[in-house]
């Protein structure tokens, strides 16, 4: 009988430990259970952590830049003392399972220079990993049959089921775009532009969890139906959701960014400036150089890459550091900060900057706040 099919008591009676999964385990749970990460389909070894932190490759050569690991304290770890499987359980009910391999030391130093390139600790991927627990349990997993994940929003979550609205639209080039993000004027302009030498268009934001200071994803999904409904074709665009979470890993998540859309159906990812970028620890376009270190079709899916989007008076449009010749004065950006300040003051970011129906859904829920 399968281990999921078993009330907990019983799991327990089994020489099964029971433990409260957090909604980050519950999302690598379920990405890894669906294929969403493939080639990675358990949590990580040592020997693979080591790997794919040193080389961005598994030992098996397989590209993959941010390994896949599931944190636990030492007390966790002594509790699970020879217990050769995890009942993963998501509040009262029953995720699913993770067949114990291994429980290792993880290498938090090193894995910090390697996936997020500092060690500074007011970097939260750098923060999550402090605060995770010093040991990894690693081995396969197993959802139970029965288990939603219950992410945000009534998109669409999983690969299968994308890939299969992507084949029955009949779309053969396909760009997806991530974000963390309401949708403004300057990211409506990549992923118009990407659609133009496309068959379609994923809009994919990721819905598992963010900084505490990004925008609450009930407020972005109200935003990208709103966008989707006013100002894509809805017969080249499909709305669905990333239910994975942010590391802020910069480069090495933009990597990861998009290795995962393939496991979706697309077959172009866009990168722009400072994908899955924080505060000043990457390069503007280190997410774009990083695409260098890999031979090509390696990964699978091509990048597109787009350079600094902004408004200019000027040009009187949307434009880039590439395609516009005119000076920064000219040009109405605003960073993620200027436009909270403008929000708490009650005040609507401008048009140029993002569309109306946006400005009003972000002030509304900042009055609210
Ligand atoms: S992210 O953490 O998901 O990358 P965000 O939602 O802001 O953050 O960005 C989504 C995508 O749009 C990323 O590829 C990012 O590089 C790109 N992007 C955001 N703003 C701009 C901009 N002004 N110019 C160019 N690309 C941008």
């Amino acid at each position: 009988m399968p281990l999921f099919a078993e009330q907990a008591d019983a799991a327990a009676a089994s020489g099964a430990f029971i433990h409260q999964a957090t909604f980050r385990q519950l999302s690598d749970l379920y990405l890894l259970s669906t294929g969403g990460y493939r080639p990675v389909t358990r949590f990580l070894s040592a020997q693979e952590t080591a790997s794919v932190a040193a080389t961005m490759h598994l030992p098996g050569g397989e590209p993959w830049s941010i390994p896949v690991i599931f944190p636990i304290d030492e007390d966790t770890k002594r509790r699970i003392g020879s217990a050769s499987r995890l009942v993963l359980k998501d509040g009262d009910s029953i995720a699913g399972a993770l067949h114990v391999e291994d429980i290792f030391k993880i290498d938090k130093s090193r894995y910090a220079q390697n996936i997020f390139r500092t060690e500074d600790e007011a970097h939260p991927g750098v923060a999550w990993l402090r605060d995770a627990g010093d040991y990894s349990v690693a081995g396969s997993v197993e959802a139970a049959a029965d288990w939603q994940f219950d992410i945000p929003g009534n998109l669409p979550i999983s690969p299968r089921e994308t890939q299969a609205i992507v084949a029955r639209k009949g779309w053969k080039k396909v760009v997806a775009f991530q974000t963390r993000n309401p949708i403004h004027r300057a990211h409506e302009f990549c992923t118009k532009i990407a659609l133009e030498t496309a068959d379609g268009l994923i809009i994919h934001p990721l819905l598992g969890e963010t900084k505490a200071d990004d925008t609450p994803v009930d407020v972005r999904l109200a935003c990208y139906d709103a966008l989707v409904k006013n100002y894509y074709p809805a017969e080249h665009t499909l709305l669905a959701g990333f239910p994975a979470w942010m590391r802020y890993a910069g480069p090495r998540e933009a990597v990861f960014h998009a290795q995962v859309r393939k496991n979706y159906g697309a077959t172009h990812f866009i990168v722009g400036r400072d994908h899955a970028g924080v505060g000043d620890y990457y390069g503007p376009f280190d997410a774009q150089h990083i695409f260098s270190d890999f031979a090509p079709g390696e990964l699978g899916i091509e990048p597109i890459f787009f350079d600094f989007v902004h408004f200019c008076r000027k040009c009187g449009g949307m434009a880039s550091t590439k395609t516009c010749p005119h000076p920064r004065e000219d040009h109405v950006h605003l960073a993620g900060r200027a436009v909270r300040r403008m929000l708490a003051e009650g005040k609507k970011p401008p048009n140029e900057f993002t569309r109306p129906e946006i400005a009003a859904i972000l002030l509304q829920a900042a009055q609210a706040a």
